[in-house]
């Protein structure tokens, strides 16, 4: 008799815990599990990302600091030369971008990280 209860309480006990535990680990797991970094293009990524942050100020029209960012070649030159990732990520030497903005999430800058290394195609 005792011995079944302390059973059924330790049946219980687990039961209870599972999902605790499983929850705990699926965050150790995947902590950046909302970031999707499976097919970063430049057309159906970055290009958004840039319009969203960046054309306003270095658009073909008025690029300012002479920075021009719009379309595939112009944007090119500035990953080539390193100041693309030195700006979105705040590194030292560069200029923090974008301007006067908090500096973009982790998982943005991580797309632009993971379209480089890849080639930054023109894809
Ligand atoms: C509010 C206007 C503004 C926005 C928004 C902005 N920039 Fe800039 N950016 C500038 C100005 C002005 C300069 C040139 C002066 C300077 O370097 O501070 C510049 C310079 C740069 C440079 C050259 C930096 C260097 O140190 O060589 C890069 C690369 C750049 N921007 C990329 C971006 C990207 C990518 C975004 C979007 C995530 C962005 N900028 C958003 C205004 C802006």
């Amino acid at each position: 008799m005792q011995k079944s209860i302390k059973l059924l309480s330790i049946l219980v006990l687990a039961v209870l815990l599972i999902p605790a535990c499983y929850y705990d680990v699926e965050e150790e797991l995947y902590p950046t599990n909302n970031c999707d970094l499976e097919s970063v293009t430049y057309t159906d990524v970055i290009l958004p990302i840039l319009e969203e942050n960046c054309f306003v100020c270095h658009n073909a029209a008025a690029p300012q600091g002479g920075v021009q960012l719009e379309g595939y070649s112009s944007l090119k030159i500035y990953v080539d030369s390193g100041q693309l990732l030195g700006a979105i990520k705040h590194e030292s030497g560069f200029s923090p971008m974008p301007q006067g903005q908090p500096q973009l999430d982790e998982c943005t800058i991580s797309k632009f990280q993971t379209w480089i290394d890849e080639g930054a195609m023109n894809n």
